[in-house]
């Protein structure tokens, strides 16, 4: 499956959501994820994200192999988002930022 990575903690863009033809990704309060028990690897919502943040499983960024199973857990508490949103107003700020997932709101 594809995973959504740290980049998107507070920039949430919410692009990717609208060409997930199996409705997989679930939406917390600062951050999406992707159900990797419904994700069938069709690779479209990989470029459509602006900061980059989603990957395939085997090729997350180093350091950020939690995202793996972060995904998986989160996925099945957060609700689905089909429909795209604003981001948040400051989310231009928080792009490439490191050390993100403190901030990770559940
Ligand atoms: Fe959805 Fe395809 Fe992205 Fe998986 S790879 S989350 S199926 S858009
Ligand atoms: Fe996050 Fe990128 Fe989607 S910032 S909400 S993975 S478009």
């Amino acid at each position: 499956p594809f995973v959504v990575t740290e980049n998107c903690i507070k920039c949430k863009h919410t692009d990717c959501v609208e060409v997930c033809p199996v409705d997989c990704f679930h939406e917390g309060p600062n951050f999406l994820v992707i159900d990797p028990d419904e994700c069938i690897d069709c690779t479209l919502c990989e470029p459509e994200c602006p900061v980059n943040a989603i990957f395939p499983e085997d090729d997350v960024p180093a350091g950020q192999e939690a995202f793996v199973a972060l995904n998986a857990e989160l996925a099945k508490a957060w609700p689905v988002l089909t429909v795209r949103k604003d981001p948040p107003a400051d989310a231009g700020e928080w792009d490439g930022k490191p050390d993100k997932l403190p901030l990770l709101e559940r």
